[in-house]
């Protein structure tokens, strides 16, 4: 990437965070009903600083086929939500046992573990809620609701978490190593897009691509987060390392060190990129953004 490349890049994420960020305080802005603990919960996590890589793949997919509809928006703010209901069970002592998220104190650590639980649900619910209620046409929101509600659901995320927890101290192989990324992490990577592609009204063949370069990306992305838990940095990644080794993770830097996943993952890269290339110009920010997950310190 070139260095003024590089300058467009970081503007337009500025931008798109930006948006997201603000969507989501106004979507997490209950009315009564809401305990104040649960809202409070929920806006400790969610408003912490994410690096809103999915919901800026929504964006910017509709960007890449020339349309953002109100789907666009409702959607980056779904993807946000349900990712950050997943990391909120991910870092409970009953799952990875975390206490450090998004530079914060986890949900648990500050709320105690049963408002965790039920701010994870609360926002899992919600995300459907937000699409479901949008202001576009009735045939893009069930297409919307019927991606997302399989990417959150049993065979993808919460089945590669089963897998992933079952995979622990155990003698695994690259092959099922795959499966529980594809799951566990790909298919919200893959949702964003797809979504993405479906606000904007793209072309069965577009969506397909941006599904395919979501695939990809989703398997670099969790192949460097691997990496970053062995050699990260604590204050810039927000989280603690070294805890895929003391869990006994099945990861990939486990099974094939350290240079090969590197190199996979940026294989992974150069694959997802290929797909954009019917896009042209219009998915040059999908491109460096590939690059930015590779290259990411955190
Ligand atoms: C962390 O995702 C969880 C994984 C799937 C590895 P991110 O690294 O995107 O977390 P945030 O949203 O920036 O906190
Ligand atoms: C988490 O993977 C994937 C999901 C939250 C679905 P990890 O357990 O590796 O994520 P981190 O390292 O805690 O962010
Ligand atoms: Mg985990
Ligand atoms: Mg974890
Ligand atoms: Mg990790």
């Amino acid at each position: 990437m070139t260095t003024s490349g590089e300058v467009l890049l970081s503007q337009y994420m500025a931008e798109l965070r930006q948006e997201v960020d603000q969507a989501l305080a106004e979507v997490t802005t209950y009315a009564a009903g809401c305990p104040q603990v649960l809202a409070d919960a929920i806006r400790h996590i969610l408003l912490a600083p994410g690096k809103r890589l999915r919901p800026m793949l929504v964006l910017m997919a509709s960007d890449a086929c020339g349309h953002r509809s109100n789907a666009t928006i409702a959607s980056a703010c779904a993807v946000e939500m349900i990712h950050t209901y997943s990391l909120i069970h991910d870092d409970l002592p009953a799952m990875d046992d975390d206490e450090l998220r998004r530079g914060l104190p986890t949900v648990h650590v500050v709320y105690g573990e049963a408002n965790a639980i039920l701010a994870g649900d609360a926002l899992l619910a919600q995300a459907f809620e937000v699409v479901a209620c949008c202001d576009a046409s009735a045939d893009q929101v069930v297409r919307c609701l019927q991606v997302l509600t399989e990417a959150a659901g049993p065979c993808q995320l919460v089945g590669g978490q089963v897998d992933d927890l079952r995979a622990e101290n155990t003698v695994g192989n690259v092959e099922q190593l795959q499966k529980i990324h594809e799951r566990k992490t790909g298919a919200m990577f893959r949702v964003s897009l797809r979504l993405g592609g479906i606000a904007a009204g793209a072309t069965d063949e577009q969506i397909v691509r941006l599904d395919t370069y979501g695939r990809y990306l989703g398997l670099a992305f969790q192949i460097v987060d691997d990496l970053l838990d062995e050699q990260g940095d604590v204050e810039q990644l927000g989280k603690q390392t070294g805890k895929d080794t003391e869990h006994g993770k099945l990861t990939y830097p486990a099974l094939m060190g350290a240079k090969e996943s590197q190199d996979l993952a940026a294989d992974l890269i150069r694959q997802a990129c290929e797909q954009l290339e019917p896009f042209g110009e219009t998915a040059e920010s999908l491109r460096q953004l590939a690059y930015f997950v590779l290259e990411r310190n955190n």
